[in-house]
């Protein structure tokens, strides 16, 4: 963690369609995201803007979360991807990004928030272990899409964790 002197300015907002352009890249340029079309990222900047965030330090994007509340289950909140750039680490940006999401008014309802994790990505673990905590909250894990079975063996499994109940 950064002293408090060095940690850097950095504002959380609503996306904009025209933010999309610049989170393709910030998704592009941070493995091991898969990268997304840049049309994909302008719905989740159009459509899905209340349930994503953006984090932007003297007009550069150096952080999204994009995310939708599941149409079967409105109580769940399912985040797709969590990106912060290299120079925007380690100082609690991503868990201010999700922890800002889940106090909107859009997400009065959502108790719980899933997410998928590789078996490798431990920074991720850790981030949503670390949420769980702070929300004391239980977490489950499940196989959602399987290497062989989805992936036909050329992605590794993404794991749901599932964490919840959520009362803020
Ligand atoms: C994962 C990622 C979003 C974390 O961003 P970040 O802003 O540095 O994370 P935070 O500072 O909010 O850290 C949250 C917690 O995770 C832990 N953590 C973060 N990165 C870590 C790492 N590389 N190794 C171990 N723990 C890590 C922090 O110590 C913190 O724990 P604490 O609250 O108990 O102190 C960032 O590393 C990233 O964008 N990686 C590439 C893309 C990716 O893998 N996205 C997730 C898959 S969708």
């Amino acid at each position: 963690m950064l002293e408090d002197e060095e940690v850097m300015k950095i504002e959380l907002s609503e996306p904009k369609p025209e933010d999309g352009l610049a989170v393709n890249q910030l998704v592009a340029e941070n493995p091991p995201l898969d990268p997304n079309s840049l049309y994909c990222n302008l719905l989740q900047t159009t459509h899905f803007a209340k349930t994503g965030i953006a984090a932007w330090h003297e007009n550069r994007l150096v952080g999204f979360v994009s995310g939708y509340i599941k149409p079967e289950q409105p109580d769940t909140y399912f985040l797709w991807q969590v990106v912060v750039g290299e120079a925007a680490r380690g100082q609690g940006l991503a868990k201010r990004m999700i922890q800002a999401i889940f106090e909107r008014t859009t997400l009065a309802n959502v108790k719980w928030l899933e997410t998928t994790i590789t078996p490798d990505n431990q920074a991720s673990q850790r981030l949503f272990l670390s949420l769980a905590q702070a929300w004391e909250a239980e977490v489950n894990t499940s196989v959602l899409f399987d290497k062989q079975k989805h992936f036909g063996g050329q992605h590794n499994s993404e794991e749901l964790y599932r964490i919840g109940p959520i009362a803020l």
